[in-house]
């Protein structure tokens, strides 16, 4: 649409893709309220752009998100991931802090190598050295962003940094300029904005807008406000930053409070045209916003005017491969990507959902990528089969791969009568994991019951060698622990053991994670099994063998 001036003087300017700052005159513009004598027709197009309005969506997953201690990825897992957000259509991706470390600053310029079509995004603090870094990392990005920012709230400025309101002003503005002497997309953050004061926090974005900013993060850093709260603070900076048609306006909210969606749609709702989010809400304390939640939420309530460009379909599969990579398990009953979330179990519910689905689902699960059907995989299928369902998933695997996992399919097929897609991205995780440990249980052995002293014989493989320990404990799991931890030597402490049932029967696969400490460092292990305790062995050793 043509640039157009409409009767009663509300300017719809046209919509190029990719521009920052439209919607920011059209916000201002149509904010000052339509004539009384506006036409039907001039509201049927209003409304017609604002449905048509981009939102973009920018992952943090593999920055924020992987904050989590314990759950940081290496280069490889960050390159799978990164390339299934891209395959999703995400607008941005942040792929890390380069300035902290070698390993962050390495997946950036590798991910920049192969992601074309995302931008691709570096964070660094309002310091130069952190600036030159971040640059050098995105050196062979196709588009790329710097994200830079300093603390905003009195909190940050009196305590973090000694400082003083117009000090911190100057330096966001001088990392704004720095920036952009090397990239074009410069994004400034002010850091817990929740807790900044309205009238310093709409200076501080003009000033970073008229340094050259393109995009503004509002993050509330502590996941301290309420959603009025946070709408208010987007509607705020529309309504006193003169230049705000020159940015556009993000959100970044943490979960402290179980707010982090319901802000992030306030902030929306009043005006930000950028979400910051991570998959499965991952990230460090209470997490990050969820962007399933987010996406869905728009995708499903049409009153929210804005829309954006996300292939809904890949959220389980890509969820899936978050929980795995990351060892954090997703809670059953998490809003579009849980096991539960649209697992109907009483009986008014299930007969309403055949009479007709949207009885008591807002969402089809198939928008998101969940294939209730069950998969005719059985003992007798053969590995072409196998492989045929797990690229119909999207997962490649090598012969190694392929053959390891048709070894555990077949034993899994021999004792589980449905083989859905859960256990096909268990054993695809499972098996590429397991490929690259240095240590093994081949063996396991335990006698428990009632009135009986629970006793466990393990036999490990440490690299090539095998070794066997017997052990007693107060149960199977935790004998077996013991002579595990004999044949290692090793101080290691157990801080978290968490077993979940798949989906539902005694027959079920069990998938355990499972949190062990040495030496002051947080190892995570997984594994997945219809035993339970060999899951848990296998876990416990998948943790372990991360030490030696
Ligand atoms: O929560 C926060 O404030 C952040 C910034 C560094 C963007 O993650
Ligand atoms: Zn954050």
């Amino acid at each position: 649409m043509p640039p157009e001036f409409l009767s009663g003087g509300i300017y719809v300017p046209d919509r190029p893709e990719r521009t920052p700052g439209h919607h920011g005159t059209f916000l201002r513009k149509a904010k000052a309220g339509l004539p009384a004598v506006q036409a039907e027709k001039d509201i049927t197009d209003l409304n017609q752009y604002i449905m048509d309005q981009k939102l973009y969506v920018f992952d943090t997953t593999l920055r924020d998100g992987e904050q989590v201690p314990g759950c940081q990825l290496n280069t490889i897992e960050k390159i799978e991931l990164a390339k299934q957000l891209e395959a999703m259509k995400v607008d941005i991706i942040e792929c890390g802090f380069p300035i902290s470390s070698p390993g962050d600053f390495k997946s950036i310029v590798e991910i920049s190598k192969i992601v074309t079509e995302s931008t691709i995004c570096a964070l660094s603090r309002a310091v130069e050295k952190d600036i030159d870094v971040a640059a050098d990392a995105l050196h062979f990005a196709r588009r790329k962003r710097i994200h830079t920012g300093i603390g905003t709230s009195d909190y940050h400025i009196r305590y973090k940094f000694n400082s003083d309101r117009e000090e911190i002003l100057q330096r966001a503005v001088a990392a704004v300029k720095y920036a952009r002497k090397y990239v074009e997309d410069v994004e400034f953050y002010a850091e817990d904005a929740g807790r900044t004061e309205n009238e310093y926090l709409a200076r501080v974005v003009e000033a970073v807008i008229k340094a050259g900013a393109t995009v503004v993060n509002i993050p509330d850093t502590t996941g301290y406000c309420l959603p009025e709260e946070y709408g208010a603070k987007i509607r705020y900076l529309f309504d006193n930053v003169p230049n705000i048609d020159k940015a556009i306006i993000s959100t970044h909210c943490h979960n402290d409070l179980g707010m982090a969606t319901a802000n992030t749609l306030a902030g929306v709702l009043n005006g930000a045209r950028q979400v910051e989010v991570t998959i499965n809400g991952v990230g460090e304390r209470a997490g990050n916003t969820a962007m399933e939640e987010v996406v869905m939420a728009i995708k499903c309530r049409k009153d929210i005017p804005v829309k954006t460009d996300i292939l809904t379909r890949h959220f389980y599969k890509v969820s899936h491969a978050v929980s795995t990579l990351m060892r954090m398990p997703v809670q059953p009953n998490k809003a579009i990507v849980g096991r539960n979330a649209f697992a109907h179990s009483s009986g008014i519910h299930q007969d309403g959902v055949l009479k007709n689905r949207e009885s008591y689902e807002i969402i089809d699960p198939v928008d998101v990528g969940v294939n209730d059907s069950t998969i005719e995989l059985t003992a007798r299928s053969g590995r072409a089969a196998l492989n045929h369902h797990f690229l119909r998933l999207g997962i490649h695997m090598n012969k190694e791969e392929l053959d390891s996992a048709y070894d555990k399919f077949l034993k899994l097929a021999d004792c589980k009568k449905e083989i859905n897609d859960s256990d096909l991205y268990i054993i695809a995780g499972v098996t590429q994991d397991k490929l690259k440990q240095r240590m093994h249980l081949k063996y396991l052995q335990v006698v428990c019951g009632k009135n009986s002293i629970p006793m466990a014989t393990v036999k490990l493989i440490i690299d090539g060698e095998e070794c066997v320990a017997t052990s007693s404990g107060n149960g199977p799991v935790d004998a077996a622990f013991k002579a595990v931890r004999s044949l290692v030597h090793r101080k290691i402490t157990l801080e978290e053991y968490l077993v979940q049932a798949i989906t539902r029967g005694t027959d079920d696969v069990g998938q355990v994670h499972i949190q062990i400490e040495n030496k002051g460092n947080i190892y995570y292990g997984f594994s997945a099994n219809t035993d339970i305790v060999t899951a848990s062995v296998e876990a416990y050793v998948n943790a372990i063998s991360k030490i030696i």
